[in-house]
């Protein structure tokens, strides 16, 4: 029920969580079987195109934690890593202002790059990112996402790899948060839109409302 068109990386919905995560989850998007193979596939096609160079990973915080753990132990090439912290704030008011949290602190002159994320949504996180990574130097920058939401973007960006194409939910598990929660999900499911509209929710949850 839940295969994803696999040639394509497109999701399906599968309709049952596990009984403990349905209060908060709507339905499984992705499997953990399938974001295992499409997974392998992925550090299969990067390996095609990085061999023989000087490769540096860079992964965004915190989203990327779980994907990127997986991808890495796939990858059979020599490389370096390095993790840029970003996160946002605001959101609930409309503003998307982004904070940089960490620094890059490998040197990227002359050498490729793949810039590692969770989703791409609007694109402002990748867009604001990859301006800031060019001003460094690097010969290439190629990215790589885990989902895929396109129907939300507002900024001109091309991931070179795409685990899942993904309609517009707000998706957690995998890596992927709400408000801190629901990283260590084994599968990407669909958030109750309920969680995160409830009136009396924290003000942790509303500083972090869905958006990034
Ligand atoms: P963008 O800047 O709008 O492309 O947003 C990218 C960031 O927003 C990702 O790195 C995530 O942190 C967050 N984000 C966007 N959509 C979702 C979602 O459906 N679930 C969880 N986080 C999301
Ligand atoms: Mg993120």
């Amino acid at each position: 029920m839940d295969k994803p068109d696999r040639k394509k990386g497109n999701a399906r919905r599968s309709p049952k969580p596990p009984p403990h995560w349905r209060d908060d989850i709507e339905s499984v998007l992705i499997s953990p079987e399938s974001l295992a193979r499409r997974v392998q596939s992925l550090a299969r096609q990067i390996e095609k195109d990085f061999i023989g160079r000087d490769l540096v990973i860079v992964a965004l915080l915190n989203g990327t934690v779980v994907f990127l753990a997986d991808l890495l132990r796939g990858l059979s090439l020599p490389l370096r890593l390095d993790f840029i912290g970003v996160s946002s704030y605001g959101i609930s008011t409309g503003s998307d202002e982004l904070v940089f949290t960490k620094e890059l602190r490998l040197d990227v002159r002359g050498r490729d790059v793949l810039l590692v994320d969770d989703i791409l949504d609007t694109g402002k996180t990748l867009a604001r990112v990859t301006a800031n990574l060019r001003q460094l130097g690097p010969r290439r920058i190629k990215i790589c996402v885990l989902l895929d939401k396109p129907s939300r973007r507002v900024e001109k960006i091309e991931p070179d790899y795409v685990g899942f194409t993904i309609p517009n939910h707000f998706v957690v598990g995998y890596g992927l948060d709400y408000a801190e929660r629901y990283r260590n999900l084994p599968f990407v499911g669909v958030l109750r839109p309920e969680i995160y509209e409830q009136p009396d929710s924290t003000s942790e949850k509303k500083a972090s409302a869905p958006g990034r």
